[in-house]
């Protein structure tokens, strides 16, 4: 298969840990034949400092004709007194518009190998956690209208509307639906239909697309419950999905209980199938030319590229056991030492996972 892939490596550790990801990256498609054309683009900080905007027309560009784009981490103390769009989070949020994403995909996966490090009673994680929450991006009450603010009789009054139309819960059911076939064939939905009249459309339309999937089992759970759930008995969970702002809150508390910002990757995907990858982590400039970073989120959201971008699951797993094996073996970056192992760093932990494959 030819790949036509962005590199956005951006600032801080995102150099670093995107170097270790291509390195696997190339080591995979060697073995398993396939093509890889990579382009390096800017964006955040260094697009600032190299061109004054944090999202340049040519990068916007480049990814729109790319298959696939995989962005290292942006922003940072040099840049922490710029405001607003001239900021380098503005890159971010401007590619992932441009691009049109509107599901976000975030596993919380912890190895078994790490499971020390997770705050969960050791019997609830002793096999590790794979939960994976799908939330929808681009809709519900974050850009619902009509919101604002207002006084009535000399009352202040704030609002906002959570409204979602059939096509797009529709569409990001189907993508839980996807995920869910590639692995253990479960979703759960998750909304408010108990008080929400939007949570019954989006329910309805669920149950709807699962009617296309056969093979894949569905149940529903309100969003106060699932809060719950998912620190009582994370495994319960294989593929979640739900709207916006049930899935932020959601996405966080399930990366929390896994322990380690390192090790977590994410994936953002369009109607094209084409996508987003990246580290959920930041540029960690603290750490950042130390080659301290921890690159297997980062390495991780090139699995995540291969799976769901380019439907290449073999090569995936490859990469995921890969990562399994590196640990096992008990090697350890800083940031996931707590229960010791042997120390490498960024470059090594890289090196490793590419002699494993
Ligand atoms: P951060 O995720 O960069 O760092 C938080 C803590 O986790 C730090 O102590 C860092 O050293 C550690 N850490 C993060 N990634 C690690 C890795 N791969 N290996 C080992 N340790 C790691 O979040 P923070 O400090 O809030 O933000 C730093 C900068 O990153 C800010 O400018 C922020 O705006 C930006 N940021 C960018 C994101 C992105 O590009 N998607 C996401 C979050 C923050
Ligand atoms: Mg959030």
């Amino acid at each position: 298969m030819d790949m036509n892939i962005v590199l956005l490596p951006g600032d801080g550790i995102g150099p670093e840990i995107t170097e270790q990801a291509v390195a696997v990256l190339k080591k995979v498609a060697d073995k398993f034949g396939h093509n890889v054309t990579l382009t390096e683009e800017l964006i955040g900080g260094c697009a600032i400092d190299a061109t004054g905007k944090p999202l340049p027309q040519e990068t916007v560009d480049a990814c729109k004709k790319a298959d696939a784009v995989f962005l290292g981490a942006v922003g940072g103390p040099k840049w922490d007194n710029l405001d607003g769009a001239t900021r380098p989070e503005a890159g971010l949020l401007g590619i992932r518009k441009e691009l049109g994403l509107f599901a976000n995909l975030r596993p919380a996966k912890l190895f078994p190998e790490l499971s020390s490090a997770c705050f969960l009673r050791p019997d609830i994680v002793e096999n590790g956690i794979d939960v994976m929450v799908v939330r929808e991006l681009t809709g519900g009450i974050y850009f619902g209208q009509p919101q604002g603010q207002e006084v009535r009789d000399g009352i202040r009054y704030g609002y906002n509307t959570m409204v979602y139309n059939e096509d797009e819960v529709r569409r990001i059911a189907r993508t839980a639906f996807e995920a869910a076939m590639k692995r253990d064939k479960r979703v759960c939905s998750v909304d408010k239909a108990n008080v929400l009249e939007v949570s019954r459309l989006w329910r309805a339309v669920v149950e709807e697309v699962a009617a296309e999937y056969p093979e894949v089992e569905l149940s529903h759970m309100y969003v106060d419950n699932a809060a719950m759930q998912l620190v009582r008995d994370p495994n319960q969970f294989d593929v979640v999905v739900t709207g916006n702002l049930f899935g932020d809150i959601l996405s966080d508390e399930a990366a929390v209980i896994t322990g380690s910002i390192g090790m977590l990757p994410s994936a953002s995907l369009n109607k094209s199938g084409s996508g987003l990858f990246e580290p959920i982590h930041g540029s960690a400039p603290d750490i950042a030319g130390q080659n301290k970073a921890n690159p297997l989120a980062s390495i991780l959201s090139m699995a995540m590229m291969l799976r769901h971008s380019f439907n290449l699951i073999k090569e995936a797993n490859a990469i995921e056991d890969a990562v399994q094996k590196v640990l096992r073996e008990g090697y350890r970056t800083g940031d996931i030492m707590s229960d010791g192992g042997t120390l490498v760093g960024c470059n090594t932990m890289g090196n490793l996972v590419v002699e494993r494959l």
